[in-house]
């Protein structure tokens, strides 16, 4: 494909490697439009999971047995492939959660609930994730701390003045979106990290988006904690990733309780594993971890300079298709945004969208996304969203344009 290979990316030898590409949905070909909800999986994270259960399922940490052993270092393989995917300085920084919003929450009760005091302020912004906004409201009820949220402007993007102005010196810390999935927004993190650092302030980077359309730099950001999410980035489901400075992390209590997180344990007293270990209670999701590994050497693989060329340009695509069907408003323009289509079409609720275009066996997400803020800012109930991953075709937006002038038909 000339489109492809423009663009850095063989694409059909990417789409043939994710084998539910080629399946069929209401009897058309799927055309799989709902990427920031959760990506495919290629055939490398299903063999690797398959492989696991397959030759070497053993829980880690505990065995002398050489499954245990084969799987104690394909789990820590996986921690080192993350460090480095990240960037982080050690794998001490690497700890493994269930998903971006365990390791939102681990660091809520952790590092933030214990030091609140009455008139302390955590500091948002107006594009997060439920994920990102909840956790801070739970651990702020009851304590006399306040949620700030910092505005986003017409196009979406955030107004980095009214973020500066609102650090004080009683902000406990600022969580802040990498790229917005309602909108597409990508916030200078490098720069919101800076502004906050300057008022003494800590930083967690929601990069549950980003990181699998841009380079993650964790030392580079200089953030003091990344949180990610491994069904997004072409991984298994229940896998996710938390990444702090090692000496924010060694300083916090544990989240949860349990085997694994100890060094030992009586009933008067126990005390706590080293790092990362002390925040992994129980038996965690190896295979996950496993997959995981799997997924990030199939994106390195493809390498994102070339997997931000070719959305880049399906982005444009798609934008101009959308501005050319009748009565839609694309929700979410910012200058430099990535790999999200959110509109609206007059008249038509965006549920009716969704469900004509999934006869037509496209797959788009329809609602609120998660970010009810976002569409009270935007003043709408719902959107309907595209959202882009490396394997999509022109091909296939055409198909959700054919598909959307399909709904102004039938919706007139
Ligand atoms: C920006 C953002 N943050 C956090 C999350 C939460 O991810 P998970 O549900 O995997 O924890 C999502 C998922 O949609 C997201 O898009």
């Amino acid at each position: 494909m000339i489109e492809g290979v423009r663009a850095g990316i063989d694409l059909d030898r990417v789409r043939a490697d994710f084998p539910i590409l080629s399946r069929t949905v209401n009897g058309k070909p799927l055309v799989y439009l709902d990427n920031a909800a959760t990506a495919q999986k290629p055939r490398s994270v299903l063999a690797a999971l398959d492989a696991y259960y397959r030759d070497i399922n053993a829980n880690v940490h505990r065995g002398v047995h050489e499954l245990s052993a084969r799987a104690t270092d394909a789990y820590e393989a996986a921690r080192e492939r993350v460090r480095r995917f990240l960037g982080a300085r050690s794998t001490h920084e690497i700890v493994f959660t269930r998903n971006a919003t365990e390791g939102i929450n681990l660091v809520a009760y952790t590092f933030v609930k214990p030091n609140l005091r009455p008139g302390d302020e955590v500091l948002i912004t107006a594009m997060e994730h439920h994920s990102n906004i909840v956790p801070w409201q739970i651990v702020c009820e009851g304590t006399g701390a306040s949620l700030k949220v910092a505005p986003i402007d017409d196009r979406g993007e955030l107004q980095l003045d009214e973020f500066e102005r609102l650090l004080t010196p009683r902000t406990k810390i600022a969580a802040v979106t990498h790229m917005s999935n309602a909108l597409g927004t990508i916030v200078p993190a490098g720069e919101i990290v800076r502004l906050a650092h300057a008022h003494g302030v800590p930083v967690l980077i929601d990069a549950s988006q980003a990181a699998y359309h841009m380079r993650i730099d964790v030392q580079a950001l200089d953030c003091d904690f990344l949180v990610a999410t491994g069904h997004k980035l072409y991984g298994p489901t229940g896998i996710g990733v938390l990444y702090g400075k090692e000496a924010r992390l060694d300083a916090m209590p544990p989240f949860m309780g349990g085997g694994d997180m100890i060094a030992s344990v009586s009933f008067e007293r126990s005390t706590w594993n080293v790092l990362p270990y002390k925040f992994e209670a129980g038996t965690p999701h190896i295979a996950g971890a496993i997959g995981l590994h799997a997924a990030l050497d199939y994106i390195d693989g493809i390498g994102f300079d070339a997997i931000a060329a070719h959305e880049r340009e399906l982005l444009d695509h798609g934008t101009a298709l959308l501005e050319s069907v009748g009565g839609v408003r694309l929700i979410g323009t910012a200058p430099n945004k990535a790999s999200i289509l959110s509109f609206v079409m007059d008249g038509v609720h965006p549920h009716d969208i969704g469900t004509v275009v999934d006869r037509e066996g496209v797959a788009i997400r329809t609602g609120h996304h998660c970010a009810q803020p976002v569409m009270e800012r935007f003043g709408v109930p719902a959107t309907a969203r595209a959202s882009l991953a490396m394997y999509n075709t022109r091909e296939e937006l055409d198909a959700l344009g054919r598909a959307l002038r399909r709904v102004r038909e039938v919706f007139g």
